[in-house]
Formats: C-alpha cells, sequence, structure tokens
C-alpha cells in the first residue's frame, strides 16, 4: 500500500548531491510506524529492529518519492513490515526502486512495555494487496 509520498528539496541534499542516508531511513521508519498503527487499534509503536535496509540508486532534488508497506509478519506484540521506496518519473508514468528494508515495529504502552497488538485484519489485507509494490 502507498503509504505517503515526499519531494525532495535543495535542503536535503548532502555533499554528493543526492539525498541525505539518514533522511531516508527517518522517512522509512516513520513510515514503517504509520502502517502499524493502520493496520491496528494500537496508540504508539517504538521501532524494535531495522534489516536489509538497502540504497539501490541515488535519490535527486525535484524527485517525487513513493513510500509503499506490505505487512509481511504479526506477531502478539510486533509487527514485521517491509517497505520499498521508489521514485516517480512524471515524464515516463514509472517507477524506480531507491531503497528497500524491513522493520519491526513493537506496540508499547504509556510505560513504553510492549503490549499485545489489536489487529485491522482488513486493513492488513488491504495493505498487502497488489500494487506498485511490486513493479
Ligand atoms: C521494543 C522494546 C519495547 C521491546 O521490549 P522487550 O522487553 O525486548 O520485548 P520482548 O522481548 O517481549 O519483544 C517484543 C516483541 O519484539 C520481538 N522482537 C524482539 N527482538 C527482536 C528482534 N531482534 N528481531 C525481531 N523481533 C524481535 C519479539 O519477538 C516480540 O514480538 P511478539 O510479541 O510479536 O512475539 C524494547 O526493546 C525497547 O524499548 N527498545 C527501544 C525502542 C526504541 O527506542 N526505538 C527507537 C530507536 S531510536
Amino acid at each position: 500500500m502507498l503509504i505517503k509520498r515526499e519531494m525532495a528539496l535543495d535542503q536535503d541534499i548532502g555533499l554528493n548531491g543526492a539525498l541525505f542516508g539518514g533522511d531516508m531511513m527517518a522517512n522509512m521508519d516513520q513510515t514503517a510506524g504509520i502502517t502499524a498503527s493502520l493496520v491496528s487499534y494500537n496508540r504508539r509503536f517504538v521501532t524494535r529492529k531495522v534489516s536489509e535496509l538497502i540504497f539501490h540508486s541515488p535519490v535527486r532534488p525535484g524527485d517525487i518519492m513513493e513510500f509503499y508497506a506490505h505487512v509481511i509478519q504479526t506477531g502478539t506484540t510486533s509487527i514485521t513490515v517491509s517497505l520499498k521506496v521508489k521514485v516517480y518519473q512524471p515524464i515516463s508514468d514509472k517507477r524506480k526502486d531507491v531503497t528497500s528494508g524491513e522493520f519491526v515495529m513493537v506496540a508499547v504502552d504509556d510505560s513504553l512495555k510492549p503490549e499485545p497488538i489489536l489487529w485491522k485484519k482488513e486493513m492488513i489485507d488491504k495493505c498487502n494487496k497488489a500494487d506498485e509494490f511490486d513493479d
């Protein structure tokens, strides 16, 4: 499911003319948190693990980034979300993979202790339906 879009601005660009990797990671972390919230009734999630983070190609100023998510595992207190970030190219109407990774998010209570996740099953199905994730 497409979770959000962002445009890379001049102020986000590093010395080598491409987006800072750290900014991309922050955006992906936020996307994983939004996804967890969309498919559950829980209020708070924290990031437990990030893996397989791969930067496939650079993001340039003016690029439109699209953040796609699939839910790949549901546990008692955790959810594993696979993320793909693509750059949308309006002229060709095509998308290019720029970054991908897996995020484990844990639902926590007000004291930041793990709590059971109350799933919205229909939202998980909706999230995982075929879309541009696999283009
Ligand atoms: C996330 C946190 C609350 C988990 O607490 P914990 O006492 O380790 O909790 P548990 O061992 O019960 O694990 C909670 C869930 O995470 C899963 N988990 C823990 N470590 C894992 C790992 N290395 N890989 C995958 N899943 C993991 C467990 O399987 C469990 O999921 P389940 O209930 O669906 O089976 C705690 O580690 C924490 O506060 N970490 C810091 C979070 C944070 O600040 N993130 C932002 C970073 S700046």
